[in-house]
């Protein structure tokens, strides 16, 4: 794992975001994105529109892990934090920030880059939600010891190379007793072993160019986008030995959402073929996020 208070490539990591937000649309950072018939529809950054077409594709990514409590309820404990102060880290548009807003947690949520902030504001204003949202790095949280009751973050801090300080963070500013929850990238996928090692570094030859840290922020982000400054996946050992001992009863869950697509690239819609049952076991496996829970021990 990497480490460090590097101000140059904490600007650069400002600059790439703010320049390709989490749109979740066609092309990375764009605003253009496929319906249901085919069609595509470009719509303007910031409007109603926007937000409920990148909803959609967030969503549906991540179909699994939602249930009648909400989206996302079966990784978020939506009814325990009503009324309590919830913090997200790294933000991006706000797509979690607002459901928990609109289940009632006080939530305050956090980004790096300025278009992020912006936009989750925007969102929150147009929905008429209430939230508390900066522009703030995860290294270096404004907030109080002790001062909220979940603190979580999705596919957010492997992209600073201050990812122990991240965590550091986290712990300082959650009630004893309080929760993380901690998506990850798993250097241990299908993603990023076949994918990105093999097939880029290898086949393509991308690692005659690429340091492994270049690789990892070239390819394994999906978006297949140059420039991506930091993206450096993490394994469950390396979580749970460095990352966070300072908590109490850690729990990683591998999630496999994106093992389907992962085996298209490797054969034309092998995904979509395999029995479900080898699908889920893949995923349970080598699937591309972890899902690390732990609790912040009383005093
Ligand atoms: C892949 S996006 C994820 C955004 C959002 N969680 C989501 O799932 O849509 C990564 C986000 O991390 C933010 N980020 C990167 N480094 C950060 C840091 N040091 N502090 C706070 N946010 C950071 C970026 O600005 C970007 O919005």
């Amino acid at each position: 794992m990497r480490h460090g208070d590097e101000p140059e490539i904490k600007a650069a990591i400002r600059e790439w975001w703010a320049k390709a937000p989490m749109t979740y649309a066609e092309t990375h950072g764009e605003v253009e994105y496929r319906l249901p018939d085919g069609s595509m529809e470009r719509v303007e950054l910031g409007s109603r529109r926007f937000f409920e077409l990148a909803d959609a594709v967030f969503y549906r990514w991540n179909d699994p892990l939602h249930d009648a409590t909400g989206k996302f309820g079966r990784i978020f404990d939506y009814a325990r934090y009503r009324g309590k102060p919830v913090l997200e880290v790294g933000c991006g548009m706000g797509c979690m920030a607002s459901n928990w807003a609109a289940q009632g947690a006080k939530i305050t949520a956090i980004d790096l880059n300025p278009v992020a902030a912006a936009q989750t504001s925007r969102r929150f204003q147009a929905f008429g939600l209430e939230g508390d949202i900066r522009e703030v790095d995860a290294e270096s949280l404004p907030f109080a010891a002790e001062s909220f009751d979940f603190v979580y973050s999705w596919g957010v801090i492997h992209h600073t190379p201050g990812i122990r300080k991240a965590v550091e963070e986290m712990h300082r500013v959650l009630r004893p007793g309080g929760r993380i929850g901690l998506m990850l990238y798993n250097r241990d996928s299908l993603l990023f072993r076949y994918f990105v090692r093999y097939q880029e570094g290898l086949i393509n030859m991308e690692s005659r160019f690429l340091d492994n840290l270049g690789l990892a922020s070239r390819y394994s982000d999906g978006a297949r986008e140059e420039g991506n400054p930091h993206t450096w996946p993490v394994t469950q050992a390396e979580v749970l030995r460095e990352l966070i001992p300072m908590f109490a009863h850690p729990e990683i869950r591998v999630l496999g959402t994106d093992v389907p697509e992962a085996l298209d690239t490797w054969w034309p819609r092998l995904g979509r073929r395999l029995p479900l049952s080898w699908r889920k076991a893949l995923a349970r496996r080598l699937g591309w996020s972890l899902w690390i829970t732990a609790e912040k021990a009383r005093a």
